[in-house]
């Protein structure tokens, strides 16, 4: 069985901005092919093209789920290149630690970032054909 930080819980049983950013500016899915599980994520910026709001959908791990929650926290009111600066160990250092073997886990909620930038600045939203909540 894993070993999870307090913090790792906390953002897997009470996961922050879950749903769907209403007017986003961004959005995107992405999955992993590594085990299966996807995720949405959409943002909206403010006046001065920060990050107002971030949200997402996961059908995922208990990582999945605290990474993505933890990042949606992370990077609101950055750029959009702060935010893409933002790497998964960051990620992981903000929860407090992730077991090694669950890191791939925290790579999901950043490549979703990146698609949803991507989008923002005109690449299409790829949609995997999932229905995830
Ligand atoms: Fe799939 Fe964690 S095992 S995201």
């Amino acid at each position: 069985m894993w070993e999870y930080t307090d913090k790792v819980k906390d953002h897997f049983l009470n996961p922050r901005n879950v749903g769907e950013v209403e007017k986003a500016d961004g959005v995107a899915e992405v999955g992993s092919i590594a085990c299966g599980d996807a995720l949405r994520f959409s943002f909206s910026l403010d006046e001065n093209k920060r990050i107002k709001d971030a949200k997402f959908k996961t059908f995922g791990c208990a990582s999945a789920i605290a990474t993505s929650s933890a990042l949606t926290e992370m990077v609101k009111g950055m750029t959009l290149d702060e935010a893409l600066k933002v790497s998964n160990r960051d990620i992981a250092a903000f929860l407090g630690g992730l077991p090694e073997e669950k890191m791939h886990c925290s790579v999901m909620g950043k490549e979703a970032l990146e698609a949803a930038v991507a989008n923002y600045r005109g690449a299409p939203v790829k949609e995997p054909g999932a229905q995830i909540i």
